[in-house]
């Protein structure tokens, strides 16, 4: 089988079972690229369409499709450096945006409008001082990058998490910004239990922007919160809603967490998302 991600063409060995192959499309089409895939042993034609060929699939080979509506097509994007100051920093940020290492190697607009709360909160304070941060599914790293370039950061602890796929790009991002002596970049997978390094102490923000699009991922990111929350833990989680199911995460997580939305849809400052159905939380533990 080939796939063909917007010009080059990737060839999956025989050997690579279905379900994986299926999994890597979800994700390409997650990720608003635009593919095709051919079953046959020839490459596809120069003149491949751009558009998905095949039905979403039966991930898990028991007849529980999902569904075609997960996300509108969105422009094709090339590899590229990319560089934000969201109207508040002095020195922009760079970003390697690289979709060839997975839906998280492009910045998303939730990832924009948290990072642009956050830097609004915190900017200019004390109160990131000696604190331990988390950033969940940072894909490239967009809010850990701008929080080490505009937050006090000192005696803090950052860390830039995401699952191994991101792991490279994570850690070009924060070469690419000189932040490694502000900037911890760990594996923390869902499905895995949270790594020691993190695990060890409370945590006191996690940041979380764009991680429910996948819905077996679901308990996994709930269980992972639900985990990470302590006493004294805030978490700071912008969630885009593209389809009905997105609420079945929303709803699991408001009987584990306490939950108060922020009206950013109604602020001046995230005009230009309006259109992207984006909600931002603030979650604690339950009394
Ligand atoms: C849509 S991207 C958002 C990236 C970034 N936060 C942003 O807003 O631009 C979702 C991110 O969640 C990550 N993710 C998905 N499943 C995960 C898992 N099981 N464990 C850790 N991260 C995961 C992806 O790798 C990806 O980086």
């Amino acid at each position: 089988m080939h796939v063909t991600l917007h010009g080059p063409t990737l060839n999956i060995p025989h050997y690579i079972p279905n379900s994986l192959v299926n999994f890597w499309q979800l994700h390409a089409q997650l990720s608003s690229i635009q593919l095709s895939t051919n079953s046959s042993s020839a490459p596809p034609s120069s003149q491949a369409p751009c558009t998905l060929t095949q039905p979403i699939m039966d991930l898990f080979g028991d007849g529980s499709f999902v569904g075609d509506d997960l996300v509108a097509p969105a422009p094709i994007m090339e590899a590229k450096i990319t560089s934000a100051d969201f109207g508040l920093l002095e020195k922009p940020i760079l970003i390697h945006e690289d979709l060839a290492k997975g839906c998280g190697g492009m910045i998303w607009p939730a990832g924009e409008v948290l990072t642009k709360w956050v830097l609004k909160k915190y900017m200019g304070t004390t109160e990131l001082r000696g604190k331990r941060i988390v950033e969940l599914g940072a894909g490239g790293g967009i809010t850990s990058l701008a929080v080490a370039v505009g937050c006090d950061l000192e005696g803090a602890d950052l860390y830039m998490t995401d699952m191994k796929a991101m792991y490279e790009l994570m850690k070009d991002n924060v070469k690419l910004n000189k932040l490694e002596d502000k900037i911890k970049v760990e594996l923390l997978d869902w499905a895995n239990p949270v790594p020691d390094a993190i695990a060890e102490k409370p945590v006191d923000i996690i940041l979380a922007a764009d991680c429910v699009y996948f819905e077996p991922a679901f308990p996994l990111l709930e269980k992972t919160l639900v985990d990470m929350v302590g006493e004294n833990t805030v978490v700071f989680f912008c969630f885009k809603r593209r389809r009905r199911a997105d609420l079945h995460f929303v709803k699991a997580i408001r009987k584990r967490l306490h939950i108060v939305e922020v009206d950013i849809n109604n602020d001046p400052d995230y005009e230009a998302f309006k259109r992207e159905n984006l909600f931002l939380y603030i979650m604690t533990k339950k009394a």
